[in-house]
């Protein structure tokens, strides 16, 4: 349940997120060049989607049920929690503040006086985005490194039944061989 939980909220976040990438993009076109601290922002968003993205289908990738208790979905569950809380306030804080300017500051067609948030509040947004989707890079990264563990282990204990079936025949044809010599 707590991953279910875990996924509706990185959908909500995903979902706000496409919002704030459409007002981007209509406060953006808006200008005739693409203005680039909204291009940044726009960027920002797309590629904290992408990695929230991951992190749920890490998250609801049925393979991994068997692990979530203890494994490593289990412990990116665990962590991902607080996290995504924050991402989901700090986004909706985003479209808030650019919806409380909407119409009002929108009568011009010079992008500058179109774009509610000064260029500071902008950058300044970019950077929470970005401290955002590091942490959940860093949470897919380990997890993938506890991912490849956890195979490498089933690798091994693969290795290790193969090698124990191989001796198992070796003896099971030595005896054979042993009872027809005894035989003779
Ligand atoms: C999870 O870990 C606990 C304690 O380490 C253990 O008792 C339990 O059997 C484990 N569960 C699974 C599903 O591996
Ligand atoms: C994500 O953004 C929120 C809102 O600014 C902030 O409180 C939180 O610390 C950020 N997370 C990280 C890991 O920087």
């Amino acid at each position: 349940m707590e991953g279910l939980a875990l996924s509706s909220n990185i959908i909500a976040v995903l979902s706000l997120a496409g919002k704030l990438l459409a007002a981007g993009y209509q406060y953006g076109s808006s200008s005739a060049q693409f203005p680039p601290e909204l291009r940044h922002l726009v960027q920002e968003v797309t590629a904290l989607s992408g990695v929230l993205h991951a992190v749920k289908i890490l998250v609801e990738d049925p393979a991994d049920n068997s692990r979530s208790t203890n494994g490593s979905t289990g412990d990116l569950i665990r962590t991902m929690g607080e996290p995504v809380e924050q991402c989901r306030k700090l986004v909706e804080a985003m479209l808030r503040d650019l919806q409380r300017y909407d119409g009002a500051s929108r009568r011009r067609g010079v992008w500058r006086f179109c774009w509610p948030l000064k260029e500071k509040t902008t950058k300044e947004w970019c950077e929470r985005l970005e401290r955002n989707k590091s942490l959940f890079e860093v949470a897919l990264s380990v997890d993938e490194v506890s991912l490849a563990r956890e195979i490498r282990n089933d690798v091994e204990d693969i290795k290790a039944i193969r090698f124990l079936n191989t001796q198992d025949e070796k003896q099971a044809a030595y005896s054979r061989l042993f009872s027809i010599l005894s035989e003779l």
